[in-house]
C-alpha cells in the first residue's frame, strides 16, 4: 500500500549538543568528525521519521564548514527532508553554534545527505512522497532537485 505524503515539518529533527573537551581538536575547537557524526545521526532520525522504516546513509555531499565551534558552545543541529525519490530521501542539515552566555548564534556547517529506506533484508523500499509547503520547503525542494541532477551530470563527466 502506498504511504501518505508528508510535509517536511512532520519529520523535522532539532538536536542540541554541548562541545566538551573530548570533542575538540588540537586547536581547542570542535573536531570536524564529531560534527559529521551529529549531522549523520540527526539526518538519519529525520529520514526514519519520514518513512517510518530503518534507513541507511548512501551519500553525503556539499558538507561545508563555515566557522569553528569553540569548547563550551552549544550546538544546534536542524534536519529536514528536502526531497524524496522512490526509495531515497535527501535530508538538509544546518548546524549553528550558540554562545550560552550571550545567546549569539552563528551558522557553522551545512550538509546534504541521501538516505535509503530498507526492509528487514536490507532491500530498498518505497518512501512516502513529500509535500513542500512553506517558501523554505519549496526553495529546499527545488535546490535538492538541482543537486540530484548536477550529481548525475558530474557522474557522466567523470565516467567519460
Ligand atoms: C542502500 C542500498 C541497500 C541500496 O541498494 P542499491 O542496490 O544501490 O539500490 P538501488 O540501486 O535500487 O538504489 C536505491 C535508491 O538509492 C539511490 N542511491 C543509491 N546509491 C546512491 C548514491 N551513492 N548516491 C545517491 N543516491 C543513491 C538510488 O538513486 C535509488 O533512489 P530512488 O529509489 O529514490 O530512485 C545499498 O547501496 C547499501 O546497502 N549501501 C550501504 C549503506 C550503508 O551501509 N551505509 C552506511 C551505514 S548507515
Amino acid at each position: 500500500m502506498k504511504k501518505a505524503k508528508k510535509t517536511p515539518l512532520e519529520s523535522e529533527v532539532l538536536m542540541r549538543e554541548m562541545v566538551m573537551p573530548g570533542d575538540t581538536n588540537a586547536h581547542g575547537t570542535i573536531f570536524g568528525g564529531k560534527v559529521m557524526s551529529w549531522i549523520d545521526i540527526a539526518a538519519a532520525m529525520c529520514a526514519s521519521r519520514h518513512c517510518n522504516n530503518p534507513v541507511v546513509t548512501v551519500h553525503i555531499d556539499d558538507i561545508e564548514f563555515r566557522s569553528p565551534i569553540h569548547i563550551g558552545a552549544q550546538v544546534v543541529i536542524k534536519a529536514s527532508v528536502n526531497f524524496v525519490g522512490k526509495t531515497s530521501m535527501i535530508i538538509g542539515v544546518k548546524v549553528q553554534s550558540e554562545d550560552p552566555y550571550t545567546g549569539i548564534t552563528r551558522l557553522t556547517t551545512k550538509a546534504y545527505l541521501t538516505f535509503v529506506a530498507i526492509d528487514e533484508s536490507g532491500k530498498p523500499v518505497p518512501v512516502p512522497g513529500l509535500i513542500p509547503k512553506t517558501e523554505d520547503d519549496i526553495r529546499r525542494y527545488e535546490n535538492a532537485k538541482k543537486r540530484v541532477q548536477s550529481r548525475k551530470d558530474l557522474g557522466k563527466v567523470l565516467e567519460s
